[in-house]
């Protein structure tokens, strides 16, 4: 009779531990632990890639060109480390001495290392099978758990009013851009101007004119325009893509808010953000550049039925891998420490450091300056804090220094020259956010333009 008693007892407490895994994982974790069937493979060639030896220089990945020697069926063919620039050999030991510092483009390559320490939380495995139907179940394109996640993500960030507004993904916020001036030129009684004040992001001249119909077509500088100028669509990229400054719209017309980097690793958040038309981008956000994922929230429901059409004609919605993946890095951001704060304080740590020491070598120069950002009260961090921009809009004062781009040039350092934003080639941007090697080399470079200027190098 005891036995009875002691053996249903056990049976309960199975079946009690069975359904509290089942509750919280979904499945009964230990088990499974112990009998990994078919993902082991994947997790092992993850892992055997990841440990790739590249000097801390560079980088393997998956589907990286495989090396000759490991040619081996029985073996994996671990792929070659891709080095970082001015890095070389198999393991990206070796530095180029004469290489120049290349701070063109704007690779978020800083959030890295934050993802090498949070290798666990955004790994994610795709089996063969993964939601291969051109729909979700409800028949749409969007997942309703990766809509769910970047709303709470906002909600985190205190950078954006989401929940009176509708959702739209897109092939990178790039494809939204464009999505926005049609949707919104559709409503106008006449053809739009498509406006930016200068200086502005290239994309918004050169995709509206790729793009052009007899909706809209690009009218170059907002801050040219006359006051009421009619049928106006504006770009407003705030904070502005080159200079770092928070933007409001300068014409009386629609506003497109590119929010690109209203995160705050680049910027104070004087408040959220609560405009019936507003970007935002993963590469920007988790630095996932190559994932090509962007969202927009849209207040107005016809603006946003137009907006889907377009994505829908142009590619049926976007890859379900990228929302997967976007869903991952969201849920690992929210799950880190202080409440999901983590990456802002990453971020914005990284972010400020370069700009002190970028600002601590440029003013030793009389031959340079770069733009004033204030210092503001920031309602996340809720505090004033310092600025932490995305790029340096860097100006050179001489008169015979007209071309800053050439002048930075002959020092090895390539930038982005000024004209490329519809402003003086007396500018040039320097992007901020690559990897520690990239920004390290612009330090270097720039200080030993400064020495050459005259300046004490025992001072910088
Ligand atoms: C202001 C601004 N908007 C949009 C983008 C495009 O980003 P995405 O990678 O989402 O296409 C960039 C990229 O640098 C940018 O600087």
């Amino acid at each position: 009779m005891w036995l009875g008693a002691l053996l249903f007892s056990a049976s309960v407490i199975l079946n009690i531990s069975l359904l509290w895994n089942h509750k919280y994982f979904g499945f009964d974790r230990s088990y499974l632990e112990e009998n990994l069937s078919w993902s082991r493979r994947a997790a092992l060639e993850a892992e055997a890639v990841a440990s790739v030896n590249c000097s801390g220089h560079g980088r393997a990945y998956l589907d990286g060109t495989s090396s000759e020697e490991d040619d081996h069926a029985e073996k994996w063919k671990l792929p070659v480390c891709e080095c970082n620039t001015c890095y070389g050999g198999s393991d990206c030991s070796q530095f180029f001495h004469d290489c120049a510092a290349d701070v063109d483009s704007g690779d978020p390559l800083f959030l890295e290392p934050f993802w090498m320490k949070h290798a666990a939380s955004s790994a994610v495995l795709v089996t063969g099978w993964h939601r291969m139907s051109y729909s979700f179940p409800d028949k749409s394109s969007v997942s309703q758990e990766l809509e769910k996640h970047i709303r709470r993500m906002h909600a985190v960030a205190k950078n954006a009013i989401t929940h009176d507004k509708y959702i739209i993904f897109g092939g990178g916020s790039t494809q939204l851009l464009g999505a926005a001036v049609y949707a919104l030129s559709m409503n106008l009684s006449s053809p739009a101007s498509v406006v930016a004040a200068t200086p502005f992001y290239p994309l918004y001249e050169v995709q509206t004119e790729f793009f052009q119909t007899v909706r809209f077509e690009f009218d170059g500088d907002a801050s040219a325009l006359k006051k009421y100028a009619d049928n106006v669509i504006e770009f407003v990229t705030s904070p502005n893509n080159p200079d770092g400054n928070l933007r409001r719209p300068v014409s009386n017309g629609t506003p497109i808010y590119d929010h690109a980097y209203y995160w705050p690793h680049f910027t104070a958040i004087p408040a959220p953000s609560d405009q019936d038309l507003m970007i935002f981008t993963l590469s920007k956000l988790t630095g996932h550049a190559g994932s090509r994922f962007g969202w927009a929230f849209v207040k107005d429901k016809e603006v946003y039925d137009r907006m889907t059409r377009y994505i829908s004609l142009a590619e049926m919605g976007i890859s379900r891998e990228a929302q997967l993946r976007a869903l991952q890095l969201v849920k690992a951001i929210l799950r880190s420490d202080n409440n999901g704060a983590e990456i802002f304080d990453f971020g914005m740590g990284k972010m400020r450091d370069r700009w002190r020491r970028l600002n601590d070598v440029v003013s030793l120069s009389t031959r340079f300056t770069l733009q004033k950002i204030p210092v503001r009260f920031c309602n996340f961090f809720q505090k004033l804090r310092e600025p932490s921009p995305a790029y340096a809009w860097v100006k050179c004062e001489r008169e015979e220094d007209g071309n800053c781009t050439s002048v930075l040039r002959a020092a090895n350092i390539i930038g982005r020259a000024g004209s490329v934003f519809n402003a003086e080639d007396r500018y040039v941007r320097l992007s901020l956010l690559k990897s520690d090697d990239d920004f390290d080399l612009l330090v270097y470079r720039l200080r030993q333009l400064i020495v050459d200027e005259g300046v004490d190098p025992k001072i910088i």
